[in-house]
C-alpha cells in the first residue's frame, strides 16, 4: 500500500552563477542557467499527510500561502489526484529577513507530494515539478553543487557531490525586515526596462563554462571571480532598471570590500548577494574563522549564520 504521509528536510541554495529572468515559455521556464551550492543546516521541513479536509499549516504569510496552495492545486490536476491534504511546513532559519526559502520550500512540498503520489519520476522529472513553484527550487532537488539546464522543460542536474570540495557559508543578515519587491517582480521589471539585460543573457553561458570549470579543477580563486561577477552582473540590471530596484544596504556594500581585501591578502573567501541585502560568504572551512572574526569589525551585521555546503534532501515517515 502507498504512504499515506511523509516528511520531508530539504534545504536552501545560494547561486554561484545566477538565474536571473524568465523566458517567454509557461511553466516559469528560467530565460538563464545557474549553478549553486546546497546550505546544509537552512531547511524547511514540510509533512503531507493524507486527510479527510485540505489544510496547510505554518508561517507563510497570506502570499506565501496562496502560491504553495496553488501549486499543490496544479499537481493534483496534472496528476488526477483527488484526495484532501493536511501541509505542515516549517524553516528552521528566519524567513522574515528575506533568506531564500522558496528554494528549500517548494522542493520540500515537490518531494512530500511524489513520494506520495508519483514515486515512479526520476530526479530530473521531480526538479522540474519544483521549478515550477520557484526556479531555484529545481536545484534543492539535489544537495552538492548543482546546475538547471536550458530546455524546453528546464531541469536540475549535479554538478559535483559537497564532500568532493567542502566549503563553508556565513550569512550575514544586515536586513531584519522582508525586503521591498520580491525576485519575480523584480525579474520582469529589469527585463522590461534595463539597457543591459541583453548581456546579461548573452554572458551567461560563458560564465557557466567557466564556474563548471572551477568547480572541476577545484580552483578557489576562479570561482570567486566568475561568482562575484555574475552576482554583481545581476545586481547592475537592477540598478539599471528604471525606477531602479536597490537591494543594498550599507553593510552588503562593506562587506563586499572587506571580501575583496581578505581575498586580496590570501584568505579564501568570496561573496555572493540574492534578491536581497543580506551577504552569503563561501570560505574555504581553514579560512572560516579569519572570516568570521573580520566581520566582527563590520556595523550593522544583526546575525551571522553558519554552514557547510551539503543540502541532500532528507525524507522520512
Ligand atoms: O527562485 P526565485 O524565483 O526566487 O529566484 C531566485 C533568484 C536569485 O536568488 C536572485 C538567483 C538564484 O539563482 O537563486
Amino acid at each position: 500500500m502507498p504512504d499515506s504521509s511523509v516528511i520531508v528536510s530539504a534545504a536552501a541554495n545560494i547561486a554561484l552563477i545566477k538565474y536571473w529572468g524568465k523566458s517567454d515559455q509557461p511553466g516559469n521556464q528560467p530565460a538563464t542557467a545557474s549553478l549553486s551550492v546546497g546550505l546544509e543546516d537552512l531547511r524547511t521541513i514540510t509533512r503531507v499527510s493524507v486527510s479527510e479536509t485540505d489544510a496547510i499549516i505554518g508561517e507563510l504569510g497570506e502570499q506565501g500561502r496562496a502560491r504553495l496552495s496553488s501549486f499543490i492545486n496544479r499537481f493534483r490536476e496534472e496528476h488526477d489526484i483527488q484526495q484532501a491534504l493536511n501541509v505542515s511546513t516549517e524553516n528552521n532559519f528566519p524567513t522574515a529577513s528575506g533568506l531564500a526559502s522558496s528554494a528549500s520550500g517548494f522542493a520540500a512540498i515537490t518531494l512530500a507530494l511524489t513520494h506520495l503520489f508519483k514515486p515512479e519520476m526520476t530526479d530530473l522529472e521531480k526538479s522540474q515539478v519544483a521549478r515550477q513553484g520557484s526556479g531555484s527550487a529545481a536545484r534543492s532537488v539535489y544537495g552538492g553543487y548543482v546546475e538547471v539546464v536550458l530546455s524546453d522543460d528546464s531541469y536540475a542536474q549535479p554538478v559535483m557531490p559537497a564532500e568532493d570540495w567542502p566549503l563553508d557559508v556565513l550569512v550575514a543578515v544586515v536586513q531584519e525586515n522582508s525586503k521591498a519587491m520580491g525576485s519575480s517582480e523584480a525579474m520582469k521589471h529589469t527585463a522590461a526596462t534595463s539597457p543591459v539585460y541583453a548581456d546579461w543573457i548573452d554572458t551567461h553561458k560563458a560564465d557557466m563554462d567557466i564556474a563548471r570549470s572551477a568547480i572541476a579543477e577545484r580552483d578557489f580563486v576562479k570561482l570567486a571571480d566568475i561568482s562575484e561577477h555574475s552576482c554583481l552582473k545581476m545586481h547592475s540590471t537592477m540598478m539599471t532598471s528604471r525606477p531602479p530596484v536597490l537591494y543594498w544596504k550599507p553593510a552588503t556594500v562593506s562587506i563586499i570590500h572587506l571580501a575583496q581585501h581578505l581575498r586580496a591578502a590570501g584568505t579564501q573567501v568570496f561573496f555572493t548577494i540574492d534578491a536581497g541585502a543580506q551577504v552569503k560568504l563561501i570560505c574555504a572551512p581553514e579560512d572560516t574563522q579569519t572570516v568570521v572574526r573580520a566581520l566582527d569589525a563590520v556595523e550593522g551585521i544583526s546575525r551571522l549564520i553558519k554552514t557547510r555546503i551539503g543540502g541532500e534532501p532528507r525524507i522520512s515517515q
